[in-house]
């Protein structure tokens, strides 16, 4: 898809999502559809709006189901038609968005996931979250929509990726060895994923990327977010490093899953 082709105009305010850190407001743009928009005003800076294009890239280029991205222009037009936009003090320019899910609901403890149609990307969440150090899906579950209506589940949030929207090198090369994550959430979906090889695919499917598939993946960020040229590379040799360790760090969740730990005892 051509770049241009990402952008959407933002046409009319809605109101503001009224969760998350990042305090995310509604826009309905000029493609009719509704999106969830992140200023580049948040209180966490730009590395956020960078995070989620980024991160969503990455996640459609391993065919997970994971937000559509958009850069969602916001005009002084409409910033001049809303009282309260103005009272926010957001900027005029580009921002990012991902399309509405009215039904879409978080999936914590009492979500049922017994009709949901694509479980088998749960596996490819866990190997992409720990490719990319989400640290924060696993903890706080609230990353994660199940849409009711379509019976799938979405990733979200991808604002606190690569160690945070801050981008600190010292932190991702502090330590060779990945941090491996398991919580609630990972947990509700290892019966589901359980196999002999339960990663297996995905991570084939990272480790076969090249640097020309990363740098697709980065193209495409505003200037107006000032993500430095020399941060992006960084960016490249970090994910290049990681993607081939993520394999031996999966290796640790193996007591999880019976039917993957029984098959290797036999081997
Ligand atoms: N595209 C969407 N469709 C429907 N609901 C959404 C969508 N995007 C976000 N939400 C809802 O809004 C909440 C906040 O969005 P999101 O998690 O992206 O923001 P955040 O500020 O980065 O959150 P956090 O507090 O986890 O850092 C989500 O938990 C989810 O419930
Ligand atoms: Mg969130």
């Amino acid at each position: 898809m051509g770049e241009r082709a990402m952008y959407r105009r933002a046409i009319q305010y809605i109101k503001p999502m009224e969760q998350g850190w990042t305090q995310p407001h509604i826009f309905r743009c000029d493609d009719l559809n509704t999106y969830v928009v992140k200023l580049i005003n948040n209180p966490d800076g730009t590395g956020v709006l960078a995070n989620e294009w980024i991160a969503g890239r990455l996640g459609s280029l391993l065919h997970l189901p994971i937000a559509n991205s958009r850069i969602i222009v916001i005009t002084h037009d409409l910033l001049d038609m809303y009282p309260e936009l103005k009272k926010l003090d957001i900027t005029s320019g580009l921002h990012i968005g991902s399309c509405f899910e009215e039904y879409g609901v978080n999936v914590g403890e009492h979500v049922d996931l017994s009709d949901c149609r694509n479980l088998h990307h749960a596996a490819g969440m866990i190997v992409f979250d720990h490719w990319i150090n989400n640290w924060d899906r696993h903890i706080t579950q609230a990353n994660l929509l199940y849409l009711q209506d379509k019976q799938e589940i979405l990733l979200i949030d991808h604002s606190d990726a690569f160690f945070g929207p801050d981008w600190d090198m010292d932190e991702w090369w502090e330590n060779e060895e990945l941090e491996v994550f398991w919580g609630p959430l990972y947990e509700k979906f290892a019966p589901y994923i359980d196999n002999s090889d339960p990663f297996e695919e995905y991570l084939d499917a990272i480790e076969s990327l090249e640097e020309a598939d990363l740098r697709n993946a980065i193209h495409g960020i505003p200037h107006q977010w000032s993500i430095p040229e020399d941060d992006l590379d960084q960016l490249v040799d970090f994910l290049l490093f990681r993607k081939d360790r993520v394999r031996f760090a999966l290796g640790e969740l193996i007591e999880h899953f019976p039917i993957w730990h029984s098959t290797r005892l036999e081997d």
